[in-house]
């Protein structure tokens, strides 16, 4: 077999079976208004379960209510269950099957229908995203306050397998609320769950058991990371590295790659053009759209997009674990697909390429020479908060 028809064959991941092993990436949809998954939220999945890939991730499943970035997301709660079930069901019907990535936003937050009075992070300080709303701080987590996280992660993973869900991703990465523990930039706690990388790493290894704990160990769980937060005093590949041994010690199934921090430098994660122009158009908030003039050009910085723009660090991951390896980032041709499985990653997720063309995986598999039309232009990045939800804005 070569290591193209690998990438095409039939692959397990903790006892499920995919029918390749190309995964669409976790990419926020926002297509649940009201935080409720619609119609428009079920054609985009199918268009991706008829084009073929093995397995596709409902973006941003909250653990609780306050775990949402804004009001339109929806969380792992009774009330989703028969809109979530039916689209899981239809899914399956198409043969994808269907993952789930379980997020927290931590510290920040601009939902407007908060139950806390303020979003929860390692401790009291700015609610980077909530400013514009009013929403100027966040609380620091006291020890009854972590205990409850995990019980969120724990009772949504329950959740989560009974509704259907064939497999968890449980996201460490990108600044969110596990991440916000991870880093030392943003983590300045002066007890258990802070200081050393052991004590950085206290809540998400909690979190990690809980969720084996809830789905049990012959459920796949793979988890999100970032191989560098890509700022002064954050995280950096080195930690990846042992953060990555930690994971894989605490029983995780599968690590992801990818890079960056959605609040501090969010362009490492999506290399391509910048999206600062794009944001500003799309942003309708006057507040919003004067803070991101004013930190947009440290914030959004320039990483030219480059095929496999996480290979070398993602190697260093690689050497060092023996779960599954699930590599994100500028994979976009069959070259790369063969080349990554000659590098030895077990599986490939897929963003932009997808969005782009969601029969890529059926095109890819009858033609040796196929390359993704993708632009890496971005521009449907600025789409998350479009009354239609993302989509490619070029074709
Ligand atoms: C529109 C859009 C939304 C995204 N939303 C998420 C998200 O909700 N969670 C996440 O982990 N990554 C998100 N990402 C990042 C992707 O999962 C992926 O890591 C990134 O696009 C790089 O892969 P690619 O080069 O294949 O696009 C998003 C990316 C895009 C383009
Ligand atoms: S808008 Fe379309 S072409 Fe541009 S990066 Fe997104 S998916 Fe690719």
């Amino acid at each position: 077999m070569t290591t193209l028809e690998k990438c095409f064959a039939p692959a397990k991941l903790n006892g499920l079976e995919l029918k390749n092993r190309l995964i669409k990436a976790g990419t926020f949809e926002g297509k649940t208004p009201g935080g409720i998954p619609g119609e428009s939220m079920k054609a985009f999945h199918l268009a991706l379960a008829h084009g073929g890939v093995g397995m596709t991730t409902l973006g941003y499943c909250a653990t609780e209510a306050d775990g949402r970035i804004n009001e339109n997301m929806m969380y792992m709660d009774e009330y989703v269950r028969a809109p979530l079930a039916d689209l899981i069901a239809s899914l399956h019907q198409a043969g994808t099957k269907v993952s789930g990535q379980m997020g927290h936003s931590g510290g920040f937050s601009k939902n407007k229908e908060l139950q806390r009075r303020r979003p929860r992070g390692p401790q009291f300080g700015i609610n980077m995203l909530g400013v514009a709303n009013g929403m100027l701080f966040c609380d620091g987590m006291s020890e009854a306050h972590i205990k409850e996280m995990v019980q969120s992660y724990h009772d949504a993973a329950i959740f989560m397998k009974s509704v259907g869900f064939d497999c968890l991703e449980i996201h460490f990465g990108h600044g969110y609320g596990l991440c916000q523990f991870m880093s030392p930039k943003t983590n300045k706690r002066k007890d258990r769950y802070g200081g050393s990388l052991e004590n950085r790493m206290r809540l998400p290894l909690e979190v990690l058991a809980a969720v084996r704990k809830a789905v049990g160990d012959d459920f796949p769980v793979i988890g999100k990371i970032s191989l560098t937060e890509g700022v002064r005093g954050g995280l950096d590949y080195d930690d990846a590295v042992n953060i990555s041994r930690l994971l894989d010690k605490g029983g995780i199934d599968g690590i992801v790659t990818s890079g960056g921090t959605s609040t501090m430098n969010p362009m490492i994660m999506f290399r391509g053009d910048n999206i600062l122009q794009p944001m500003l158009k799309a942003e309708k908030n006057p507040v919003m759209k004067l803070i991101l003039r004013a930190v947009g050009p440290s914030m959004f910085r320039n990483y030219p997009y480059q095929e496999l723009y996480f290979l070398e660090q993602a190697k260093r991951v690689r050497d060092a674990v023996q779960c599954n390896m699930v590599y994100v980032g500028g994979a976009s041709t069959n070259a790369s697909f063969g080349q990554l499985m000659a590098e030895g990653f077990d599986f490939i997720q897929l963003g932009r390429s997808l969005l782009s063309d969601p029969d890529l995986p059926n095109k890819a598999a009858a033609d040796a020479g196929y390359k993704s039309r993708c632009l890496h232009c971005n521009e449907c990045v600025a789409t998350i908060e479009h009354p239609a939800g993302i989509h490619c804005t070029r074709f």
